[in-house]
């Protein structure tokens, strides 16, 4: 069960990598890290030759960078959720419907205007941000560690109650 999914989502992630248009992915630094994305949810920053963040992509760039990192643009409701999840940055993002986006849990004056909440910006296509990617891969990878615990969990606990029913039985037994 484990290989189909394994297979599948490999099969997924190259056709993606191959599809996607080339973009210098090295000087990209992607937050969370790539394996610890929220919902799926990624923010992609371009560094400068000093290793410092800047906004460097417009709407159309934005999107190809996600393919290029093997992902695809996120949705709003994509970012909401990962924001409902934990998510928080303090810098503009692309997202799907040509808007950028700050998802903001604290209040703070120097990212998002002392807004929370998804902060958004309706700025012209051409300006530049970051973008927000959605990693279809990691959130199924999420999901079926949590399944596979769920499942774990309801094996101890049946053979928990298996145990507990057969020492009732042997110690009714037993009294007889
Ligand atoms: C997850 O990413 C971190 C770096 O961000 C790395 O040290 C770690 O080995 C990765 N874990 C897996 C399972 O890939
Ligand atoms: C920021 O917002 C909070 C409430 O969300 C408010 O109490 C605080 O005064 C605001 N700070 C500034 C600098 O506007
Ligand atoms: C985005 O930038 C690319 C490359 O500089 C350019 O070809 C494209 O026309 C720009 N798109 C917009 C909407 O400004
Ligand atoms: C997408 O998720 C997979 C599985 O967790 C991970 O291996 C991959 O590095 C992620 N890709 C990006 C661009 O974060």
């Amino acid at each position: 069960m484990n290989m189909i999914w394994l297979c599948i989502i490999s099969a997924l992630s190259i056709t993606l990598v191959i599809c996607g248009k080339n973009i210098d992915t090295s000087r990209i630094r992607v937050f969370p890290a790539a394996n610890k994305s929220i919902a799926g949810v990624l923010q992609a920053t371009s560094l400068n030759h000093l290793n410092q963040p800047q906004y460097a992509f417009n709407a159309s760039e934005a999107r190809r960078l996600c393919l290029s990192l093997g992902v695809t643009i996120a949705s709003k409701a994509q970012v909401k959720e990962a924001l409902s999840r934990g998510l928080e940055t303090c810098r503009f993002g692309w997202i799907d419907e040509h808007f950028a986006v700050i998802p903001r849990r604290k209040a703070v004056s120097y990212c998002g205007q002392n807004q929370t909440g998804l902060v958004t910006w309706r700025a012209s296509v051409k300006h530049k941000f970051d973008v927000f990617c959605f990693n279809e891969s990691g959130r199924m990878f999420a999901s079926l560690l949590h399944i596979r615990s769920q499942i774990r969990k309801a094996i101890l606990i049946t053979s928990a109650c298996a145990l507990l029913l057969i020492a009732i039985i042997v110690i009714a037994y037993i009294k007889m």
